[in-house]
């Protein structure tokens, strides 16, 4: 089972016996002033990694620098598009968000936490659920589709606002559970290939997989706007991908499994910056 695994993975990296480049040096500040934190001392639950590092730094100077400035973030443009969403009514209650929130603004902090535990549903949310909440419960509006378009601008909007604060998701008490079954999906191999997340992004992350760059596979960049596919991605899509690349059956976006995998990743990025949207390739 194991020599297979090894064998898997050997066979996809395209020079395994180089330790191709890992992060680079680089600092990321946006719009001149905005210090993002991508590299902190790695949170102590994330017990086999000592630093935690952002995607940012695994990618090429070119797509590095067009996160460096908003007018050159094409992420930008759908945080946009959600600016006038927040503002206008929608449903039987005749509510925007902004009616009962005030400005996006007035939601920096929120980001960082999420997951997080509601006592009163007595479950984990992630912050699409409690945006589907208030749409559903306050608004009389229908939920909008796991990581479809709107909400994943939506997302990307409250994202946008707490740039530059330290993820801190809880993962004790009444999160415990829904942490430890996240944790131990990470570490299931899946699929024809039998490999986990913690195989590529934990033990890889540096090397080369045939043209990528692994990263630690850390969502604090999320939403992220994609050059391959030109728009923002979830986390749920993207770990979607990933699962799908082992040559397995996947969960989908919204599922209980991809929530509890969000709150264990998440965890592992406690410490650096809240980024999204960040862009990637
Ligand atoms: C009728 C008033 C109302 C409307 C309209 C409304 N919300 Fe809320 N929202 C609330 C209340 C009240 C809470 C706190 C509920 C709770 O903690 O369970 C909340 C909580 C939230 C939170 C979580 C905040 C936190 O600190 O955890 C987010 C995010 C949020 N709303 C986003 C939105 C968005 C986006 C919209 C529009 C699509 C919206 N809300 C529309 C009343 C509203
Ligand atoms: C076969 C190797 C492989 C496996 C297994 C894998 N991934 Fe990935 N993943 C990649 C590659 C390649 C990329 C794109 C380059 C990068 O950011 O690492 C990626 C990207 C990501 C990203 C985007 C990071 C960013 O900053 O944009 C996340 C998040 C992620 N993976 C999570 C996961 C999770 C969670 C699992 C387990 C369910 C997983 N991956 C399994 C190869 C893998």
């Amino acid at each position: 089972m194991k020599f297979k695994a090894l064998t898997a993975i050997a066979a996809l990296l395209a020079a395994p016996m180089v330790m191709a480049g890992g992060a680079d040096d680089d600092t990321l500040v946006i719009n001149g002033d905005l210090e993002i934190v991508t590299k902190a001392a790695a949170p102590e639950h994330a017990e086999n990694l000592s630093e935690v590092i952002s995607g940012w730094h695994f990618r090429d100077d070119d797509t590095q620098a067009m996160e460096m400035d908003d007018f050159d973030n094409p992420g930008m443009i759908f945080v946009d598009q959600a600016r006038d969403v927040w503002a206008t009514a929608e449903g039987s209650e005749g509510k925007s968000c902004a009616d009962c929130h005030g400005a996006p603004e007035e939601m920096a902090g929120v980001k960082p936490v999420y997951p997080k535990y509601n006592e009163a549903a007595g479950e984990v949310r992630t912050l699409q659920m409690q945006v589907n909440d208030c749409r559903t419960t306050r608004m009389g509006a229908e939920a909008w589709k796991y990581d479809s378009g709107d909400a994943i601008n939506m997302e990307a909007l409250l994202a946008s606002v707490s740039r530059g604060m330290p993820v801190n998701v809880a993962i004790d008490g009444p999160a415990a559970d829904t942490w430890a079954q996240g944790k131990e999906i990470y570490y299931t191999r899946y699929g024809q290939l039998e490999l986990s997340c913690a195989n590529c992004h934990e033990q890889n992350y540096g090397n080369y997989i045939r043209a990528d760059h692994l990263s630690q596979g850390q969502i604090n960049g999320f939403p992220a706007y994609r050059l391959k596919n030109a728009k923002l991605n979830g986390i749920h899509d993207r770990f979607k991908g990933c699962v799908r690349d082992t040559r397995a059956e996947t969960f989908s976006p919204g599922s209980a499994e991809f929530i509890a995998l969000e709150l264990y990743v998440a965890s592992r990025g406690n410490g650096l910056s809240v980024e999204g949207p960040s862009v990637r390739n």
